[in-house]
């Protein structure tokens, strides 16, 4: 077997090649240090340098303007669909979502704990296969909620909803820094790490300022964000080595040139795959529309589920490793996270280009 695969896994994901190798080598001993990451104390200066680069990192990445806090949570993006309206649904107890997927109705199900939940637009009829393109807000909500990239089904917004001064508030666990966004149209964002960001175990959390006004000082400590942003992010032990990871991904992206490089390579790679479902004669056939497609993650069947078991079966033999469906779809998905290297895609196309003529 090859020293790695071709991993196309949804999350936890690949990471880029010379992170892991980064990571490696300095897991014995940081230089200058003589202790693993694994070993240091939080209050430490060495991880206060750390948690202070990653920030720094992710702050010019994204162009977060400096009204914003940013935090490395746990608890993964499930334990945010709660966190958010417990924190921010207040004063008027009730929020709009919109429903693109399993993880948007997971959000859902969280909030109706807090107050009154108004579904703005669903796409669940047409088995989550696009992005709804309008929607419709009440009156005196609290925020607005969206995913913007539906790991599951492999839909994506390509701009955000327009919700004008409504706080905004984004699931962005499977896209977060795949390109630029402009961050001042949101409130809030919040993202699991393991899929762009570095491994499973932290959770990144943007929040506006003016949200904090929000949060009840009745809340439970750890699920109330002023506790986070008031203790930059060490109210209690964080999940170091989740931020030590996330830092060398970030300085990963500054040297690749930032996101805009990243989103062009991104889109290539996204090109490739969906070329060989178009150009297949409906051999393949993609899940999302067209025009909602997700260039994160790439859902297609194949005609019949017996063909989807043997191309995932020879896939998994020629060393694809994840590119079977959700289970709770099935058919075929290919993560294409940032991380996922062209050559990789590249090679996939060939084999399900080859794949179709055997079994055409
Ligand atoms: C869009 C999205 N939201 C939320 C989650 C749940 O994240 P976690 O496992 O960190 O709770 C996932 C996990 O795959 C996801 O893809």
């Amino acid at each position: 077997m090859k020293d790695r695969i071709y991993n196309f896994n949804a999350g936890p994901a690949v990471l880029p090649e010379e992170v892991l190798k980064e990571a490696q080598e300095n897991l014995f001993s940081l230089p200058g240090v003589g202790m693993s990451v694994l070993e240091i104390s939080h209050r430490s200066k060495t991880f206060d340098a750390i948690i202070d680069e990653a920030k720094e990192n992710l702050k010019s990445l994204l162009s977060i303007p400096d009204n914003y806090h940013l935090l490395f949570l746990q608890g993964g993006a499930s334990t945010q669909f709660a966190m958010v309206p417990m924190n921010i649904m207040p004063p008027n107890n009730n929020a709009d979502y919109i429903v693109t997927g399993s993880w948007s109705k997971k959000a859902v199900k969280e909030a109706k704990r807090f107050g009154t939940v108004n579904i703005a637009a669903s796409s669940e009829e047409t088995k989550f296969d696009r992005i709804p393109n309008e929607y419709k807000l009440s009156k005196d909500t609290s925020f607005v909620h969206f995913t913007s990239n539906n790991t599951i089904y492999g839909t994506e917004w390509l701009k955000e909803p327009e919700v004008g001064n409504i706080p905004l508030v984004c699931d962005a666990s499977s896209d977060i820094l795949h390109k630029k966004i402009d961050v001042s149209k949101y409130g809030l964002i919040y993202a699991g790490a393991q899929k762009n960001m570095g491994p499973s175990g932290v959770t990144f959390v943007i929040i506006r300022d003016d949200l904090l006004e929000r949060c009840s000082d009745s809340l439970i400590t750890m699920l109330n964000y002023k506790t986070h942003t008031e203790n930059n992010s060490m109210y209690n032990t964080p999940p170091v080595f989740g931020v030590y990871m996330i830092n060398l991904v970030t300085k990963w992206l500054k040297k690749l040139g930032g996101l805009d490089a990243m989103y062009k390579l991104n889109r290539e790679k996204a090109e490739i795959i969906y070329n060989c479902i178009d150009s297949s004669n409906g051999y393949f056939k993609g899940h999302a529309q067209k025009d909602s497609r997700s260039i994160m993650n790439v859902t297609f069947n194949l005609t019949t589920e017996d063909l989807e078991k043997k191309l995932i079966n020879e896939a998994t033999s020629n060393g694809f490793s994840g590119i079977k469906g959700h289970r709770s779809i099935g058919g075929l998905r290919a993560s294409i996270y940032n991380a996922c290297p062209k050559v990789a895609v590249e090679e996939l196309a060939k084999f399900m280009k080859d794949f179709q003529k055997k079994n055409g």
